[in-house]
C-alpha cells in the first residue's frame, strides 16, 4: 500500500471531510461499531427535538455529559495535521460531522460543522444562538423565555442550508478530498465526497474498515486517521 499513497503538499485546494473516527484516538466513542454511541443510546430518547420536548431536562444532562467527557479529550495528531495543513495552505477546507469541536481546538478555522456543536446552544423559537453551554439547567432559557437547546443537527432535524451549501462549495472547489472516519451512511452528508468525485478532484478515504462508498474513492486506505494522516502529510 505504500507505493500508491499520494502526498497532500501536491495540493492547494484540499478538503478534510472528517467523521466520528477522526476523534476516536482522542478516546470520543464513535456513533457505530464496538462501543459505539447508538449502541447505548437510543436517539430516540436522547438526540431529537421530539426528545427534548417530551424532557429537557433529560436530554439536557446527557448532552452536558458528553461535552464534560469531550472537554478532558485532546486533539490527536491527525487533527494536528490537518490545522498545520491548513496554515500551510490557506486554501484548505475543514468540513465535519462531527460536534466535538477537537478541529478548533487543534487550531483549524472556518470549520464547516454539518452537525453543529456541542459548544453552543441555540433557540428554536426565535434563531438566537449562544456559547453560554454551561448555564444550570433552571437558566437554560432564551431572552425570548424558551429553552435552549443544543445547536446541534439532530435526526430528524431541518438540515441548516447555508452550512450544506458552504460545504458543497468548497468540495467543488477542491482538488482533492481526504474523507476520515465516517461510515458513510447519514445523508446528506454522506453523499457529499461524491461531488468531489464528480468535479475530477482526488478522492481518498481514511478508515479501517470498509464503508458502502470505498469503491469509488480514488485512494481507499484501510488504516487509523493518525497513521495515514502522517503518511498523506509526509
Ligand atoms: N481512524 C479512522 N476511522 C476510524 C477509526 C480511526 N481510528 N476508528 C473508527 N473509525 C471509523 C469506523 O470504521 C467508522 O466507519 O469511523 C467511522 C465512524 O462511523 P460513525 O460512528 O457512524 O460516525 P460518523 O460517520 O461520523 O456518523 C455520522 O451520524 O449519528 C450521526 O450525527 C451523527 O455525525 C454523526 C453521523
Amino acid at each position: 500500500m505504500g507505493h500508491d499513497i499520494p502526498k497532500l503538499r501536491e495540493f492547494e485546494r484540499l478538503v478534510f471531510f472528517t467523521g466520528a473516527g477522526l476523534s476516536a484516538e482522542s478516546g470520543i466513542p464513535t456513533y457505530r461499531g464496538d462501543g459505539g454511541v447508538w449502541g447505548k443510546y437510543d436517539y430516540r430518547e436522547y438526540a431529537c427535538q421530539r426528545a427534548f420536548d417530551r424532557d429537557p431536562a433529560k436530554v439536557w444532562l446527557w448532552h452536558d455529559e458528553r461535552r464534560a467527557a469531550i472537554a478532558k479529550s485532546l486533539p490527536n495528531i491527525a487533527h494536528e495535521l490537518i490545522a498545520k495543513i491548513q496554515g500551510q495552505r490557506p486554501g484548505t477546507r475543514v468540513i465535519t460531522q462531527n460536534i466535538d469541536g477537537l478541529h478548533q481546538r487543534a487550531g483549524s478555522v472556518d470549520v464547516i460543522e454539518l452537525h453543529g456543536s456541542l459548544w453552543r446552544l441555540r433557540c428554536e423559537a426565535c434563531g438566537s444562538r449562544s456559547e453560554n453551554f454551561d448555564l444550570p439547567l433552571e437558566s437554560k432559557h432564551c431572552d425570548c423565555g424558551n429553552w435552549w437547546r443544543p445547536d446541534l443537527v439532530w435526526f430528524e432535524d431541518m438540515l441548516d442550508m447555508p452550512v450544506i451549501e458552504a460545504a458543497v462549495s468548497a468540495i467543488e472547489q477542491c482538488d482533492c478530498l481526504v474523507s476520515i472516519g465516517t461510515s458513510a451512511v447519514v445523508y446528506p452528508a454522506a453523499e457529499m465526497p461524491i461531488i468531489a468525485m464528480r468535479t475530477g478532484a482526488l478522492t481518498i478515504e481514511i478508515n479501517p474498515e470498509e464503508t458502502p462508498l470505498s469503491l469509488l474513492y480514488a485512494h481507499s486506505l484501510r488504516g487509523t486517521a493518525t497513521e495515514l494522516m502522517a503518511l498523506l502529510a509526509g
